[in-house]
């Protein structure tokens, strides 16, 4: 089959691979029908972590079940299904307790796992024609319809970016009212803030260095806030003052202590740019975040920080150490929560959402692709909206020209 394999420092390539056989009776394999590049594969991408040469990248996956292992229960060969990114075993004390990202069986590296990525387990990755699914029951969700249908784009982001936007918002407390911003308008940062609007947020400010990636944000209804335009916590007070959400219940005095918002969010991580595309400290967007979010606040990090980084500028960084200014973060009350998002708590309700017409995840998609193009488009998405032309948002795979139907098991 066809797979997309890292090969070195920005460069993958689609490779011939032997197509993945069950080995445990609770397993699956998946013929794959859409496969989405996430900007967590940029890191790897990027160099800047221990990926190994060969390995199939892709956790953002979707397909139809090609066949079963003996164990496996509640899947039948044909169903459409959905693959939480996180691989999990459902029955260890963390997958009991939710933590699905926490899973203590599936990752001989450490703690949780996930498909084609570095450091989180030996599992290979979904941007390819099949993939094998540990602990199928419990690491599919079920989807109706058929392949390519209207809602094959929404589906696909239940895998990953969806449930990420909506937990960086449940880390973030984003409820009815509050205000909210979200540093990254890339595919996680866009649906944190459709996911902000779902939860009944008042208004949220989405802040990013490409002018083409905030165009989304703003058809999400979110305020669009970009570096050229000046400070931003300038900014976000100037459009609270003129709808009078800042204003409206303050008394003097009380307003230059408010600089920002409730809650805020960090979808970059390490990989922070300065407004010019170059490479800036990596704690860049949190401790902007812990200046604009106002005392008593909550801030949630989806934005990945790597316990390695071989591309680090200094050696502190090369080992995941960053200084943060915890004298603010004590002094105005903040709460700062963090990690990999257990797609399992979200997904259903998610789906339902999607379901209903209420959720549209579909809006940030740019390109439908083929495998074969997939080096060329892990070259425009890793621009991260800084190129020429047409922005590549949200990549996603179609295995249609590939999709054969095979024989049950
Ligand atoms: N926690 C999780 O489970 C989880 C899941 C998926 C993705 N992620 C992570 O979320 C982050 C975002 O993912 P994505 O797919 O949207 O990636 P992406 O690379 O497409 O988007 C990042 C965006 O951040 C912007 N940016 C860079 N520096 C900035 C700065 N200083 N201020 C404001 N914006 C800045 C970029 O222009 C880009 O649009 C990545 O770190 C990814 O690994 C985490
Ligand atoms: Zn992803
Ligand atoms: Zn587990």
């Amino acid at each position: 089959m066809k797979a997309v394999v890292f090969s070195k420092n920005k460069k993958v390539e689609v490779k011939d691979v032997k197509i993945p056989e069950i080995e445990d009776s609770r397993e699956a394999i998946v013929q794959v029908t859409s496969a989405a590049i996430c900007g967590s594969d940029l890191h790897m991408y990027d160099g800047r972590t221990n990926m190994e040469k060969g390995h199939i990248f892709g956790h953002e996956i979707m397909g139809i079940v090609d066949s079963v292992g003996e164990g496996v229960t509640q899947l039948r060969v044909g169903d459409r299904v959905v693959l939480p990114f996180n691989i999990s075993c459902g029955t260890c004390i963390n997958c009991a307790k939710g933590v699905t990202s926490g899973c203590l069986t599936t990752n001989p590296e450490g703690v949780g796992a996930a498909y084609g990525y570095a450091g989180m387990g030996p599992h290979e990755g979904g941007q390819a024609e099949f993939v094998r699914v540990p602990f199928a029951d419990f690491n599919c969700l079920k989807v109706p319809g058929e392949p390519w249908d209207k809602f094959e784009d929404d589906f696909l982001m239940l895998a990953d970016i969806f449930p990420t936007g909506y937990h960086a918002c449940e880390l973030a407390n984003v409820q009815p009212g509050k205000s909210v911003v979200i540093f990254g308008a890339g595919p996680v940062g866009l649906l944190a803030a459709h996911s902000a609007f779902i939860r009944g947020a008042s208004q949220v400010f989405v802040v990013d260095p490409s002018k083409e990636r905030l165009k989304i944000a703003k058809k999400f209804g979110a305020e669009t806030i970009h570096f050229s335009d000046g400070p931003i916590a300038k900014q976000i007070q100037e459009i609270r003052k003129k709808n009078k959400l800042l204003t409206g219940s303050l008394r003097p005095g009380e307003e230059k202590l408010l600089k920002g918002v409730d809650c805020g969010i960090d979808a970059v991580g390490f990989q922070a740019t300065l407004p010019s595309g170059e490479k800036s400290d990596p704690t860049n967007v949190l401790c902007q975040l812990i200046e604009l979010v106002n005392p008593g606040g909550h801030i949630g990090v989806v934005g990945v920080y790597t316990e390695k980084d071989p591309g680090a500028k200094k050696p502190q960084h090369s080992k995941g150490i960053f200084e943060l200014p915890l004298g603010d973060i004590f002094s105005k009350a903040l709460t700062i929560a963090t990690g990999q998002t257990p797609v399992k708590k979200y997904n259903v309700l998610l789906r339902d959402l999607i379901l209903s017409g209420i959720a549209k995840p579909h809006e940030i998609v740019s390109d439908h692709i083929k495998i074969d193009d997939a080096p060329a488009y892990y070259e425009k998405f890793d621009l991260r909206g800084h190129g020429k032309g047409k922005d590549c948002t949200k990549v996603i795979i179609q295995m249609k020209k590939n999709f054969k139907k095979r024989k049950a098991a």
